[in-house]
């Protein structure tokens, strides 16, 4: 490639040592890696430590002199910002309105208000500055090749009459997340924070947006920040209705999403095999038969590639609008929140029915 979008990656924490890092390395020869930046030094040092083994000319940069230097570098033209939830979006923004374009980690935002504060500012920018810059969020199960598969093979289950998403997770002390302060102050908690994956992946099998839903929430492990564990009713604009149960940890990890239809059955499942993890995919048809599939994770590279591709198309058209692809606009990120937020406020409410925003 003549001239690779170069870019920075704010955060130094474990999703971006364990997840951006290695993936980043795997597509290393579409872009350059300038910066990564950290509020303190510390951090700073020890993630760019740690990406110098593959990246050997990245800059390390911290503190406010450190944004500001990122910032100020016109040859940055994409910044991945990889933040604790309360704080990306107020980054976000920062770096938008100096025109740089923005992969922000999700959650989009840690409410649907500051959701809705949030697009109006992006949009007022957009009409401000010529090169629209893109704010996507990673949302990488929009990504994984299991949903993708999947999503073809919901047109042959014909009209939909059923749908369970089943999480039963298993955030104990194992986990590198589970200390994680950020989510344990976070209003929502884990809830919210993972839970916004598996409504993606809903959202994206089934092709309809969640109109309205009714919960039961409840905090019983108390080493975990409430609530812990919801059972949600939900239905679809279409009219089908659903279920989301999800139980933040538990001792026998399993994760599904299963949809019936009038001529057949999918599920998608969390799995193993030979090691990998990934998604086993079963489609039972009108015939009895069932195929199955399964398909390692990929979607957190596949999502950093098609960002990179959005932003080298950006600067190609320069001036001319161009349109980067939706499975990562901020819209579809705010709308995942929209119904966890719905679920968590008729939680508090006792299960009343309560109504998803429209985003
Ligand atoms: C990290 O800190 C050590 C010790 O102060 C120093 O030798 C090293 O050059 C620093 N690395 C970076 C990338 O700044
Ligand atoms: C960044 O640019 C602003 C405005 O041009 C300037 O005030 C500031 O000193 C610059 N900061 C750095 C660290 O270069
Ligand atoms: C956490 O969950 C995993 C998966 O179920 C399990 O292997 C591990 O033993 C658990 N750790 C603790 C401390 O409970
Ligand atoms: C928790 O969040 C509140 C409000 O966002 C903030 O004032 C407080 O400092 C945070 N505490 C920690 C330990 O991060
Ligand atoms: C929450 O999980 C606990 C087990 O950890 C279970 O006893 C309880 O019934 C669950 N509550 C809901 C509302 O799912």
């Amino acid at each position: 490639m003549e001239n690779p979008p170069q870019i920075a990656v704010l955060g130094g924490g474990i999703f971006v040592r364990t997840q951006y890092i290695p993936r980043l390395a795997e597509i290393s020869h579409l872009f350059v890696l300038k910066a990564i930046w950290s509020r303190s030094q510390e951090s700073a040092n020890t993630t760019v430590e740690l990406a110098r083994k593959i990246f050997p000319d990245v800059e390390c940069k911290w503190g406010e002199d450190g944004l500001d230097e990122i910032i100020n570098d016109s040859s940055i033209t994409g910044v991945a910002v990889v933040l604790a939830g309360q704080f990306q979006v107020e980054m976000s923004l920062r770096l938008l309105k100096a025109g740089k374009h923005v992969l922000q980690e999700k959650p989009a935002a840690a409410s649907i208000s500051e959701a809705e504060t949030a697009l109006s500012h992006y949009n007022s920018i957009c009409a401000s500055i010529p090169g629209q810059p893109i704010w996507a969020v990673a949302e990488n199960y929009r990504f994984e090749p299991a949903f993708v598969e999947c999503k073809k093979l919901m047109e042959e289950i014909g009209d939909m009459m059923s749908i369970q998403v089943i999480v039963e997770g298993s955030m104990n002390s194992s986990n590198p997340y589970f200390s994680s302060s950020w989510r344990r102050n976070f209003t929502g908690g884990f809830i919210l924070d993972m839970g916004v994956h598996f409504i993606a992946g809903l959202r994206m099998l089934v092709g309809c947006e969640i109109a309205s839903v009714s919960a039961i929430t409840s905090h019983v492990d108390t080493m975990l920040p409430p609530p812990d564990n919801i059972s949600s009713v939900f239905q679809l604009e279409n009219g089908c209705s659903g279920v989301f149960v999800m139980v933040v940890s538990t001792r026998a990890p399993k994760i599904f999403w299963r949809v019936v239809g009038l001529k057949g059955t999918l599920q998608l499942e969390r799995a193993n095999k030979e090691g990998s993890h990934g998604y086993q995919v079963s489609f039972h048809g009108a015939d009895g038969q069932c195929k199955s599939s399964f398909y390692p994770f990929s979607g957190v590279t596949e999502e950093l590639k098609t960002f990179i591709h959005d932003i080298s198309q950006a600067t190609l058209k320069k001036g001319s609008s161009y349109e980067a692809e939706t499975r990562l606009s901020f819209v579809e990120g705010a709308r995942d929140v929209a119904v966890l937020d719905a679920m968590l406020e008729s939680g508090i409410r006792q299960g009343a029915l309560v109504q998803v925003k429209k985003f």
